[in-house]
Formats: C-alpha cells, sequence, structure tokens
C-alpha cells in the first residue's frame, strides 16, 4: 500500500458518500494521512465538504448520478456516510471493479433496510434480537402485535434513521397513530415497518469494532471500550465511555460484535449496538461506518472512530486503547435559521478538559445536531457532567 500526494497522479482518491459531522472528522484524517478526498451531499457547503479538496451535490439515491460521479472522479474507495443511498448501484460499482465501498457493497445494502440486518442477525447469525415482526399494512401490523409481538413494542419504518417515524405503542388505541407516524417518518418506502418487542434494557452501548489488517495481512477484530448513550426520540443526546459492564456482558457484546461484522466483511469501523440487561445481551442494530455516539472518542482514545476508519480502509494499522474517561453532550440548534452564530463558547472552554466541535451546518433547525461539546474527567460520572456543563454554555443565536 502506498499513500500518494494529493491532486497528483499518486493520489489515493477517497470518495464520501455524505459528508455531515461524522463524515467531516473522517475526512480530516484522512486528509492529515495526504489523501485526495471528495466529499458528496444532498445539499452545498455540508460539514465535509467544506474541509474536501471537492464538493458535489446530487441526490445519492438515483444510481445514474451516483454512477456518473463514480465515473467522473474515479475515486478508489467509497465510503458511505449515510443510509440513503443507491446501494444496488454501490453493488454493481463494486462488482465492475470500478471502486471498493466500504466495508462492502453488500453491507451497505444490508443496513440500509431494518429488514435485512434484522434477517441476517437473527435468522442467519442466530443473535438475541427483540422479538419482530415486519407488516406493510396497518392491519398486518396489528395483527403481528396481537398475535405474537405483545404490548409495549417498538414500531419503526424499514428505513429510517436517527428515530425518524419511530413510536412505542403502549395498547391497542396506539397502533394506529404509530403506523401513520411511521408513514411519515420513512425515507423511501413508505409502507413497510418492523415492530419489536420492548426491551426493558438496564442500558444500552454502541461497540465500535474496527476490521483492519494486521502485521501479516490479515484482517483482525479490534474492539474499542464500551460507549454507554442516552437517546431521546431515537436520537443520541449524551454517551460516555468507557461504559462499565459485567464481565459477561462484555463478552457476549463482542462476540456478537465479532459475528455480525466478520458477516458484514470489508475493512473499516462499524458501530454495534445492543442492549444490556445484567449479564444478557441483545443485538438491536449496526452501521457500517463511524457513529453518531462514537464523537465521544475525540476525547477518550488515542485514535478517534474517524481516525481508525481512516487507518483501517487504508489498510493501515490501528490503536484501539482508551486513553482517559469522557462524555460528549449534543449542541442542538433550538432555533430554524440560516447562518446562524454561538455565544458562550469562552464560557464553554472554562469547563476543565473540555472542548467543543461545531459542525457548520449551513442551516439550524430546532432538534438538529449542530455541535458537541466533549470533556475528560478521571471518571465518567463527572466527564458527564463536565460534557453537559459545557454544551449547556453554548447558545444558538440568530446570525
Ligand atoms: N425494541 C426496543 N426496545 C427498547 N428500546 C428500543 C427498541 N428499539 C429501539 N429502542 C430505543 O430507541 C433507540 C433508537 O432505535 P434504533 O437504533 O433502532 O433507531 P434508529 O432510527 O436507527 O436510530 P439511530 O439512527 O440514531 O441509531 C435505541 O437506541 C433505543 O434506545
Ligand atoms: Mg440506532
Amino acid at each position: 500500500m502506498k499513500l500518494g500526494t494529493p491532486l497528483s497522479p499518486s493520489a489515493i482518491k477517497v470518495m464520501l458518500l455524505g459528508a455531515g459531522e461524522l463524515g467531516k472528522e473522517v475526512i480530516i484524517a484522512l486528509q492529515r494521512l495526504g489523501v485526495e478526498v471528495i466529499a458528496v451531499d444532498r445539499y452545498p457547503n455540508a460539514p465535509g465538504q467544506q474541509v474536501a479538496h471537492r464538493a458535489h451535490v446530487i441526490n445519492m439515491a438515483d444510481p445514474q448520478a451516483l454512477r456518473a460521479l463514480v465515473e467522473q472522479e474515479k475515486p478508489q474507495l467509497i465510503v458511505p456516510e449515510i443510509e440513503a443511498i443507491a446501494t444496488d448501484e454501490l453493488v454493481a460499482i463494486e462488482r465492475e471493479g470500478l471502486a471498493t465501498v466500504i466495508p462492502t457493497a453488500r453491507a451497505a445494502q444490508l443496513t440500509m433496510n431494518r429488514e435485512g440486518i434484522r434477517r441476517l442477525a437473527a435468522e442467519e447469525l442466530g443473535l438475541p434480537t427483540s422479538p419482530y415482526a415486519f407488516a406493510s399494512s396497518l392491519a398486518e401490523m396489528r395483527a403481528a402485535i396481537e398475535n405474537g409481538i405483545g404490548y409495549p413494542c417498538v414500531v419503526k419504518p424499514v428505513m429510517s434513521s436517527s428515530g425518524k417515524g419511530q413510536s412505542k405503542v403502549d395498547g391497542p388505541e396506539a397502533v394506529e397513530a404509530a403506523w401513520n407516524y411511521a408513514a411519515s417518518g420513512s425515507r423511501v418506502d413508505a409502507g413497510r415497518v418492523i415492530v419489536e418487542g420492548f426491551v426493558n434494557f438496564d442500558y444500552e452501548i454502541t461497540q465500535l469494532t474496527v476490521r483492519a489488517r494486521g502485521a501479516n495481512g490479515e484482517i483482525e477484530t479490534h474492539f474499542c471500550e464500551p460507549i454507554g448513550h442516552v437517546q431521546v426520540h431515537g436520537d443520541y443526546v449524551e454517551s460516555w465511555q468507557p461504559q462499565p459492564m459485567s464481565p459477561l456482558a462484555l463478552a457476549r457484546s463482542r462476540d456478537m460484535a465479532e459475528k455480525v461484522t466478520g458477516s458484514l466483511g470489508g475493512l473499516g469501523i462499524f458501530g454495534v449496538e445492543l442492549f444490556i440487561k445484567g449479564d444478557e445481551v441483545w443485538f438491536s442494530e449496526v452501521s457500517p461506518r463511524p457513529h453518531d455516539t462514537g464523537l465521544v472518542t475525540l476525547a477518550t482514545q488515542r485514535l478517534s472512530e474517524f481516525e481508525l476508519h481512516a487507518r483501517a480502509i487504508l489498510g493501515l494499522p490501528v490503536d484501539v486503547s482508551l486513553r482517559r474517561p469522557g462524555a460528549s453532550a449534543v449542541i442542538y440548534g433550538g432555533m430554524e435559521a440560516a447562518g446562524i452564530a454561538f455565544e458562550g463558547v469562552e464560557e464553554a472552554l472554562q469547563v476543565p478538559e473540555s472542548d467543543v466541535r461545531l459542525f457548520g451546518k449551513p442551516e439550524s433547525f430546532t432538534r438538529r445536531r449542530m455541535g458537541v461539546a466533549v470533556a475528560n474527567a478521571d471518571t465518567v460520572e463527572e466527564a458527564r457532567a463536565r460534557a453537559k456543563l459545557a454544551a449547556s454554555k453554548v447558545k444558538p443565536v440568530a446570525g
């Protein structure tokens, strides 16, 4: 493996499909290794486009547009950062040898649809999951709940992320509203949902798992320290590392993470989402890419999840060691406006061992993630308090 000079014939070219805050950090890590980076998003001036060599705005769900751009830019690697991509076209692009898709085109295809990854994990790999059923109509969904899944349950569009269209159903009277809500929040196929039995977990984790080449050239699997997090309406608000776990729960988590990432294959980082109750572990889902709760690793690990991803996809060795306990807390837009500003960053950075990232998103929404505060401390408890305090000091204001 040779690393070249960007903007010259020796360049290694990487195309990010999706250039939000997670992609931005991956791009920065790649830039530091002299990689030429092309950032693609559906809107101009996306965070990652601001730090890339070139930027393109296309509808990534459009197969023709995606192929045309790949043929124009000729990247060696294609790195999906979001789920809503024409993944069938990625499979064709990979098959024809036009580019390598990270981690694999099949992984992107399976994880963009909850049905693909759930059937793989539960039915092929035999991992424990919540009880589940799929439905394509309100009547079918009601029958699935009443004849098996029961109450409470969680209804989600098969194609959605960040909790969109997702709701908890406590009884028969709430079924129709959940169906309608799922239809409104779905990305592509408005007509299909997964219904999951509600798992009454003690806590949930992201097990960051890296597949990277070892000294002998073989792909090895590495596990970061578990990340604990809090979700509100299916969206992460706070995370910390390390999450204390029983040795058995940790071993089971890593066993499941190894199985599912091994099956998806390829090189790179994965965020394996797991629910934990005592020593019991349920697989929930997996992102074949850096995970939003892993923003905490900007503060906690020797190499952040973004640096780990950059290294792994280039075939370089990784080091997943934790440096110091830490936490992250999300900074929301709190308003609907373009070109907003942030006050209070100086107060935020008065908090010991804190840091702030502002993503530079051109447009703010009330619940849009516009930045994150991270902090370290001797303990996770103190780090959480520091990160939340720092985040609370940052005040979005009209630009
Ligand atoms: N079956 C379940 N039982 C209990 N809680 C659940 C269940 N499914 C989801 N949740 C809760 O909702 C959160 C979001 O669910 P899930 O990860 O499936 O949605 P998502 O839209 O893919 O979210 P994201 O994209 O942010 O990961 C979970 O992290 C968990 O807190
Ligand atoms: Mg999730």
